[in-house]
Order: structure tokens, then sequence, then C-alpha cells
């Protein structure tokens, strides 16, 4: 049987600490799911931290760590797609000077992702020329791989956009000799419904609501029994509302077997909300029971670990490096 050829696809997070559930549903389970379909390359954004937290240096080390720890625990398989470090390609950074020559200032200034982030981190008059070019090293990682698709969350969409621009703009200037030198890539846009947190709003780190999917059971327990549910239940003889509930969200998420019969005893207050949490822990506890066991096992043998991610990072350098190759060639520099 003659196969086509796998479409590649291109992904990152930020390593800014354990990933908790909302980054699980929202994008790395997701990821864990698309190594059936493409190749996949899923890279630690650690140079990507810097533009907005300078003082978090000494952490990220760590934190790029326990992420691997999180990714190979959820199921991304070294095997089959290739894992590795910004920071250990240099290539990219590169790719992000020569990307840079071709966008102007003002298309920077005005990506919606930027001006959020001047407004929310009050940063105007202290704006660095990185964090300005965050979007070009992203296409650089992005379009060094070749990748004919990459999943991101809406939110990114606007950096996709100009990886798309510059990728055009590259090929427009300077076309190699065997045409093209990079595919303009497609968003794979993962979409998800806003994940409650322990306090009901979105789940966010910096909200310090989360539930790390790395929790031991204890944590697990303790986290879920102070958690948010439905405001108007005051007694236990109250009748409840599952939909304004982030309870009955992580239910639906990660056991849905027990969706149905959660909320009819909730409207009919059937279930109170104390054993409704305990039966959810003991079923998230269970859900991610296999993760919690991979990922130990991977913990207790750091050289499996840093073998691991030599060889991600050595594959992806051999990519990268061919793609620098063609980049040379087509501008004649290099
Ligand atoms: N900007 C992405 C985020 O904040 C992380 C990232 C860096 C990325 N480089 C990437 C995502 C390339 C997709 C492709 O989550
Ligand atoms: Fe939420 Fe369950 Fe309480 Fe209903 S019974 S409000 S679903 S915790």
């Amino acid at each position: 049987m003659s196969e086509q050829p796998r479409k590649t696809i291109l992904s990152g997070m930020r390593p800014t600490g354990r990933l908790h559930w909302g980054n699980y549903t929202g994008a790395l389970a997701n990821w864990v799911a698309l190594q059936d379909e493409y190749t996949c390359h899923f890279m630690v954004a650690d140079w990507h931290v810097l533009t907005t937290a300078l003082d978090k240096t000494p952490e990220i080390r760590e934190n790029t760590r326990q992420m691997y720890l999180d990714w190979l625990g959820a199921g991304l398989d070294p095997e089959r797609s290739v894992l590795f470090t910004q920071s250990e390609i240099k290539e990219h950074a590169e790719l992000a000077l020569l990307l840079g020559m071709l966008v102007s200032m003002g298309r920077l200034e005005r990506n919606p992702t930027f001006k959020e982030q001047i407004r929310d981190l009050n940063l105007s008059g202290e704006i660095s020329y990185g964090h300005l070019g965050y979007p070009v090293l992203q296409a650089a990682d992005i379009i060094i791989y070749r990748a004919h698709a990459v999943p991101v969350g809406e939110d990114q969409l606007p950096h996709l956009e100009l990886t798309r621009e510059m990728a055009r703009r590259f090929n427009h200037h300077f076309s190699g000799a065997r045409g093209k030198v990079f595919p303009e890539p497609e968003g794979l846009v993962t979409k998800f419904a806003r994940f409650p947190g322990t306090d009901g709003k979105r789940m966010s780190k910096s909200l310090g609501n989360t539930i790390e999917i790395s929790a031991s059971p204890e944590d697990i327990h303790r986290k879920i029994k102070p958690a948010f549910t439905d405001p108007q239940r005051l007694k236990r003889t109250d009748p409840g509302d599952p939909e304004v509930c982030a309870v009955y969200t992580w239910y639906q998420k990660f056991l849905p077997d027990e969706v149905e019969e959660t909320a009819a005893e909730c409207r009919s207050a059937a279930r109170g909300c104390v054993d409704c949490k305990k039966k959810l822990a003991e079923g998230v506890i269970e859900h991610f029971a296999p993760l919690r066991e991979r990922r130990a096992v991977y913990e207790q043998d750091g050289a499996r670990l840093d073998e691991i991610i030599n060889d991600g990072c050595t594959r992806a350098r051999a990519m990268a490096r061919a793609t620098m190759e063609a980049v040379h060639e087509a501008m004649g520099i290099g």
C-alpha cells in the first residue's frame, strides 16, 4: 500500500512550571493525539520566556526538565516525535535575524497579542526589542522545520498570520534553485471552552487556581475540596445547577461516563457537593494514574531523560541546518 507522506507539524510551549489541567486539555492532550497523523516536532520555547520574564532565568532549566517530564508522562512519544529545546538549536536565532529584515516595525507593533501584553503587564516604555520580535522568533521556530501546520490556541493566530507573511515574503524575495524555500503553515486551531480553575475563573498559573497534571492523590483531594461549586446551593438539600459549577466541567472533561448521573443527582439534590467532589477526585486520580506512573519512570532515570532530550535536539538540529543551507543558497549569503 502506498502512503501519502505525512504532513509536518510544529508546536511549542514556554516552560513556566508544571503543566496544569488547563494546559493539558487545551493543548497537550491534543498533541498526543496528533502524533498518530503527523510527523510532529514539539519544542520547549525557553528563549521565548525571556521576552516577558527576564527575572525567571534561574528557573528555566528546571522548568524545562519538568515540562519534558509532563510531556513524556502524557504520552508524547520520543520514538515518533521530535522533542527538543529551542535554545539548543542556534539556527532559530539566525533565521529570526534574517526574517527580521522582512517585517516592518509597524506590523509588529500592531500585533494584537503584543498590544494586549503591553496593556496587561503595564510595560509601556520598557518594551525590549526581543519582546517586539517575539513573533519573528516564533516564525523562525515554525518555518525552519518547514512545518505545514501548527496546533495552537486561538490566542496565537496573530502570530501565525505573521509567520505566513514572513514565509511568503521570503519566498517572494528569494526563491531557491528548487523553488519556494518555505511552505506557508496553516493553523490547527484547538477550540476549547474556557477551562475553570479551582475558583471558577479561567485556570491560570497567575491566578493561583491550578491543579497540576502531576499532582499527587493527596494534592488532588486537597485542591478539589474547597473548589468552586454552584454558589446558590447553600444547604445540602438545595437543588444545584451543574452548569455553573467548576467541578461539573471537570467531570465533563475527565469522567464523561459520570456526567449524566452527576447532573441529574445535582439537580435533584440527591448528591451533595462533598460527595460529588470526592467522587471526582477519585476518578481524576485514576484518570491521571498512567501519566503519573510514566512520568515517575523518567523522573527516576535522569540519564534516560537526558538521552531523549539530546537525541531530539540532534534530530532537530540536523533539520534546521538543512533548511538554513537552502536559505543561504537562496539568499546568496552565509
Ligand atoms: N508563543 C507560544 C505560546 O506562548 C509558544 C511558541 C513559541 C510556539 N514558538 C512556537 C507555539 C512555535 C507554536 C509554534 O504558547
Ligand atoms: Fe457541582 Fe457536584 Fe455540587 Fe452539583 S453536586 S454543584 S455538580 S459539586
